[in-house]
């Protein structure tokens, strides 16, 4: 199969290229905007590079830090996409309190959280009641049932096309998560998409060569700026 992309050889190389890549592209989107805006995944592919991060020289009090799905836990929870961002890097770095946005969750009030970081990305992007983040980088992972962020196959999110945020109720967990919608990630300047792990090929296939089914593949829906995949990922095809 004809990739779009060249894989990596192992996970550990993966991550790596993608610490140096947002770094690259935080001086960048500094030097010609002065402020380096990034939709965080979540996930165990990240967490690595967040800790590479931590080590790196950056101008935190220029880079404000948005996480695109979150779980309906407190952020002090094991599970909480926020505890392990802030345990990997934000623990570790000068980044101004007032330039962190984690999701304001409320586990018996999704809704009105969801809403609530709405109209935190409306005023920090400064959008108009029509308008989508123009985010510098959304960074994105997907998971072994092709989903991404927490849009997952067959749930309410992937019809949205109205809202910037949005909780979602994920039956398999019988749970909410919250989500960045496809307009939300669409709508970012740079879109990396992170895949490692055997356990994703069968996944990554469909989304690639599939039949267009992104009610079962929502992965399809995502046209990435960058593709990272390892090898595990592609199939042995490195
Ligand atoms: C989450 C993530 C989710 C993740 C995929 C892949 O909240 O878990 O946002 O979409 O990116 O599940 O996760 P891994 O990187 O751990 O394989």
């Amino acid at each position: 199969m004809d990739y779009p992309f060249e894989p990596y050889p192992d996970v550990a190389s993966l991550q790596q290229a993608i610490a140096d890549a947002f770094c690259q592209l935080a001086e960048e989107s500094i030097a010609s905007h002065g402020v380096f805006r990034v939709s965080l995944s979540g996930g165990s592919t990240p967490r690595r590079v967040y800790e590479m991060l931590s080590q790196r020289d950056l101008d935190w009090k220029r880079i404000h830090l948005f996480w695109g799905d979150e779980r309906n836990v407190p952020h002090d929870h094991p599970d909480s996409n926020f505890r392990m961002v802030r345990e990997a890097l934000i623990d570790h770095v000068a980044i101004p309190v007032e330039n962190v946005h984690p999701v304001p969750v409320a586990v018996d009030a999704p809704a009105a959280a969801a809403a609530e970081y709405e109209r935190t990305l409306r005023e920090q992007f400064q959008l108009g009641q029509t308008e989508f983040p123009h985010w510098d980088l959304v960074l994105l992972g997907m998971g072994d049932d092709a989903h991404t962020a927490s849009l997952f196959p067959e749930t309410d999110a992937l019809q949205i096309q109205d809202r910037l945020f949005v909780e979602n109720f994920v039956p398999k967990f019988d749970a909410y998560r919250y989500t960045m919608t496809y307009p939300t990630i669409a709508a970012g300047k740079n879109i990396w998409f992170m895949i490692a792990g055997a356990s994703k090929h069968d996944a990554l296939r469909h989304v690639l060569a599939g039949t267009d089914n992104p009610r079962v593949y929502p992965s399809q829906r995502i046209t990435p700026t960058r593709w990272f995949v390892d090898s595990d990922a592609s199939g042995g095809n490195a």
